[in-house]
């Protein structure tokens, strides 16, 4: 049987990870022959609750669960790692400003790039799920300098799904039909879900649905609020679906999409005007082990102002950083 692969899990003890660790060690991300072992990373004052959700995995007997490991020390969870899934983040608590906000996660993230630059595999891809993700996985690039930062995306991908159904339910086809569906930008309410270029079937979604009020004024507003709809319904955020977002993006961008688009958060080459160093949604093809990002798009000037106000966001949080 081949090595197991290490799969390093931050923010081990809450509520997403409940979900994605058991879906892991099931072969959701490298299938049913491939053993793995799990890293799991939280705070030290964590640490109980971790040993809870490893007695749970034990009691699973998962086949190809090889070993798990628990810990609240970086180094050891990122070392010789071949995926990280970055999950563990500070929550904004009462009164908090948002930079204190982004200065609480940055620090975090500034820890766990240096360690992922000293010990993690040089072909590691690394996935922040934990918000803000995009400037966090910024942060993290910038503290690893001697990483691939082509290996480091953040989280877009459940709001890529979330566009999906809802298109897919509005002109009555299946959501694997659906293909070149965008979004761009800043994991927060200033994303935009762009239909300009998705098709079902071979046909233009925005021509079997003709309802640009729809658009416009249903479907963009609703994916970007979505995730506060769940929290009012639940009274908790998304959690099964944000796992398993995180794994559609990890195991498309390792196995590939075999010539379809999908939207992930990457480092910025400053295609379609977005400043070099973000790392913000974009349209992106996987294909051995590797994304590219799909360029040449012409964008309108609805496309325009969409995608220049999550900019404008993302520069914002990298600025009140700085
Ligand atoms: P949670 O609060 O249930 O769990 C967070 C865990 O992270 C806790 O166990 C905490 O102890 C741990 N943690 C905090 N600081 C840490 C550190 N320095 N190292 C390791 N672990 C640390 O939160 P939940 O619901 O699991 O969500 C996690 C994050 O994912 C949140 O930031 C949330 O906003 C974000 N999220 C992102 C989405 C996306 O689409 N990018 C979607 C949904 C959630």
């Amino acid at each position: 049987q081949s090595t197991p692969k290490k799969i390093a899990v931050t923010g081990a003890a809450g509520q997403i990870c409940y979900s994605l660790l058991f879906r892991l060690a099931n072969g959701d991300l490298y299938g049913k022959s491939q053993p793995i072992e799990l890293r799991l990373l939280d705070l030290p004052q964590a640490q109980d609750a971790v040993r809870g959700v490893v007695m749970e995995l034990e009691d699973c007997a998962f086949p190809l669960l090889h070993n798990i490991v628990m810990t609240d020390d970086p180094r050891q969870a990122f070392e010789g790692v071949d995926a990280a899934f970055l999950v563990g983040s500070r929550p904004r608590s009462k009164g908090m400003e948002r930079r204190d906000l982004l200065a609480a996660n940055a620090e975090i993230f500034k820890v766990q790039g240096r360690a992922i630059n000293e010990v993690a595999g040089r072909r590691a891809k690394i996935l922040v799920v934990g918000n803000p993700a995009n400037t966090n996985a910024s942060i993290l690039i910038a503290n690893a300098p001697d990483f691939n930062p082509r290996q480091v995306s953040s989280m877009i991908r459940l709001d890529h799904n979330r566009a999906l159904t809802q298109l897919a339910r509005k002109a009555a086809c299946g959501v694997g039909d659906i293909d070149k569906l965008v979004v761009w930008g800043n994991h927060s309410p200033t994303m935009f879900a762009d239909w300009t270029y998705a098709t079902a079937a071979g046909r233009p979604l925005s021509e079997t649905i003709a309802d640009d009020h729809w658009y416009k004024e249903v479907l963009i507003p609703e994916i970007a609020r979505r995730g506060t709809a769940i929290i009012e319904a639940r009274g908790a955020s998304s959690a099964a679906s944000a796992a398993n977002a995180a794994i559609d993006q990890m195991r498309d961008w390792m196995h590939g999409t075999d010539g379809r688009w999908t939207s992930m958060a990457v480092i910025s080459q400053g295609q379609y005007g977005i400043p070099e160093g973000l790392v913000c949604g974009v349209p992106v093809m996987c294909e051995d082990d590797d994304y590219s990002v799909v360029e040449g798009l012409d964008l309108d000037g609805f496309q325009k102002s969409k995608l220049d106000k999550t900019i404008e966001e993302l520069v914002g949080e990298r600025d009140a950083l700085s």
